[in-house]
């Protein structure tokens, strides 16, 4: 079972579109994904094509009252894919989250019953740091963080660097960055290679291999609700681009899973060096 939170607190840099297709991507390999949807305008809701009538349960319901998100978990047209919707109300969450106890862990505590049932979860999350997108952090074991190749991202991604460690020393989440995923990549444009060298030179090899090219198909897929595989035909390149992500992303969960099982056995034989040191 994994956590994935798709965050960085600018907007427009990809972040739904490849919370839906990440979960999507997933799904279709047969893993049990549910989509938890963080955003206020709740862009992944309606992508999935889930339409919230008044008074229908959402994500919100369960934050205020502390509900399990297990029970406002709906279908969606593709296979092994759930979404946890979000609605209006979701934007006055983080008024009534700043008194709940312990109030950077409630959705963690939201998601205990369905993490049993799922094999990943993915949470989209707001372009702002507020107390919702806090608790998707808190309650995510790895972050994909999108940085689009439109605009200098540099400064913004340093601030939620910061933040993350913060969050790591305050608040003990593992705040895992499992990577950095280009997206809007242009390779024509002269500004998308200047941006692309910078972000190698600082992150390295925490930026996923390959980019998520800029792709007309991405913006028109969500008004016909929906995800790119159902959108663009067989071997398109919005489809090609987020099967890679999905490989590179399973190949790092693969690895952080193999090094934790590794970890006691790490232990064990520093101690023994240790030991014949002494
Ligand atoms: N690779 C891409 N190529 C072209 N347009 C894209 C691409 N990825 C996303 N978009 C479009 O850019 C806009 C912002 O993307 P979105 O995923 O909603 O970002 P965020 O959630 O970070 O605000 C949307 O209109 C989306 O359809
Ligand atoms: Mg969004």
């Amino acid at each position: 079972m994994s956590i994935l939170c798709i965050a960085n607190q600018k907007g427009g840099v990809g972040k739904t579109t490849t919370a839906v297709n990440l979960a999507a991507g997933l799904a279709r390999r047969g893993h049990k994904v549910l989509l938890v949807d963080l955003d206020i305008q709740g862009s992944a809701t309606a992508t999935l094509g889930v339409r919230l009538k008044e008074g229908d349960p959402s994500v919100a319901e369960c934050l205020v009252h502390e509900r399990q998100i297990e029970h406002v978990v709906r279908e969606t047209s593709t296979d092994n894919l759930y979404v946890a919707p979000a609605g209006e109300t979701l934007a006055a969450v983080d008024i009534h989250l700043a008194t709940a106890m312990a109030r950077e862990h409630v959705l963690e505590r939201c998601l205990s019953t369905v993490s049993a049932k799922v094999d990943h979860i993915v949470i989209d999350t707001a372009p702002y740091l507020g107390l919702l997108t806090t608790n998707a952090l808190v309650a995510a074991q790895h972050i994909v963080v999108p940085v689009s190749c439109e605009y200098l991202p540099i400064l913004g991604l340093k601030l939620f660097g910061e933040t993350l460690t913060r969050m790591r020393t305050r608040l003990g989440a593992p705040c895992n960055i499992l990577g950095y995923v280009l997206t809007m990549y242009d390779k024509r444009e002269k500004i998308t290679a200047e941006i692309e060298s910078i972000l190698r030179r600082n992150f390295g090899a925490a930026i996923f291999a390959d980019p998520i090219r800029v792709n007309t198909r991405h913006k028109a897929a969500p008004s016909h609700k929906k995800t790119i595989f159902e959108f663009e035909a067989k071997n398109g390149k919005g489809r090609n681009d987020y099967e890679k992500l999905v490989d590179g992303v399973l190949a790092r969960l693969d690895e952080y899973a193999r090094s934790a099982e590794r970890l006691p056995q790490v232990v064990d034989e520093v101690r023994s060096v240790l030991d014949s040191n002494r």
